[in-house]
């Protein structure tokens, strides 16, 4: 018997790997994170499967549930959204069944700042003017941040910063960010990215309060950073015709002899 932490993906019910799709297949229980998980994954459960919304839950029911599960034998899919590295409870989890032998496995789901970014059409590590991206949040009600994970930090690096969790507190995002990036630094705003509903802003620090009005929605990212929109970098020297490569020797003495393509 193994639970299977299984990455959900942004929310198309396209986006999930085939490992994770078929494990959803084979496990006779389902638990889902109801409140980003799209329902429609649920239809890859087997005919008969126990499926049950987690959201609701404690915890302690949560393991209780799988507990249940290994002592009668049966696998468990459990799905969270987006990827399982960021933001999932996953840990939590995983330290109950280490401490009650219940074996798991993970397999990985696109991160919604991945399919942010896919819906911009952007690559956030432009060559000559970004080379990070930190994926972040600020404080909530259930989670502050810890010392020196603060968004003046992270801005002072000039990194691309992908804020989770945040889009309610704006104002004050904001206001950190802008000393920092400047007032015509561009910013988008993803609610819902690769959901049918999703929704898009492009601005910058300073026109971005107006752009937005009065979105309620939580569920979004905000992607502030130099090289979103930009049309000014360098060209990648990977493909460039003159850079000497493994996979593209040049010259007459290249640096990788005889290890081109076939
Ligand atoms: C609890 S975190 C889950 C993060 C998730 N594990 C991931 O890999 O992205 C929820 C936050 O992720 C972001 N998020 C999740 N799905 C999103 C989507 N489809 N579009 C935009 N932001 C999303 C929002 O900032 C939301 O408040």
């Amino acid at each position: 018997m193994t639970v299977h932490f299984i990455g959900a993906g942004p929310g198309a019910a396209d986006l999930i790997t085939l490992r994770g799709r078929d494990l959803i297949a084979s496990c006779p229980i389902c638990l889902y994170a109801g409140s980003l998980v799209p329902e429609a994954l649920l239809a890859h459960c087997p005919p008969g499967a126990k499926i049950v919304n987690t959201a609701p839950l404690s915890l302690d029911q949560i393991i209780e549930e799988i507990a249940a599960a290994h002592a009668e034998g049966k696998d468990v899919a459990r799905l969270h959204s987006g990827d399982l590295s960021v933001w999932s409870a996953m840990g939590e989890q995983l330290r109950r069944l280490r401490a009650l032998d219940i074996p798991y496995d993970v397999t990985p789901g696109v991160p919604s700042f991945a399919a942010a970014a896919a819906t911009l059409c952007a690559e956030l590590t432009l060559p000559g003017v970004v080379q990070s991206v930190v994926l972040t949040r600020t404080s909530g009600r259930a989670t502050s941040m810890p010392e020196g994970e603060t968004l003046e930090n992270f801005a002072r690096t000039g990194a691309v910063l992908a804020i989770h969790l945040s889009v309610h507190v704006l104002p004050q995002v904001v206001e950190e960010l802008t000393p920092h990036y400047g007032a015509d630094c561009p910013v988008a705003v993803v609610w819902r990215a690769s959901w049918p509903d999703e929704r898009v802003v492009r601005a910058t620090l300073g026109t971005l309060e107006t752009a937005i009005g009065e979105e309620m929605e939580r569920t979004a990212l905000i992607l502030v950073g130099r090289s979103i929109g930009a049309e000014e970098f360098d060209e990648s020297r990977l493909y460039a015709g003159d850079y000497d490569r493994r996979y593209r020797p040049v010259g007459t003495e290249p640096r990788f002899p005889g290890t081109g393509p076939e």
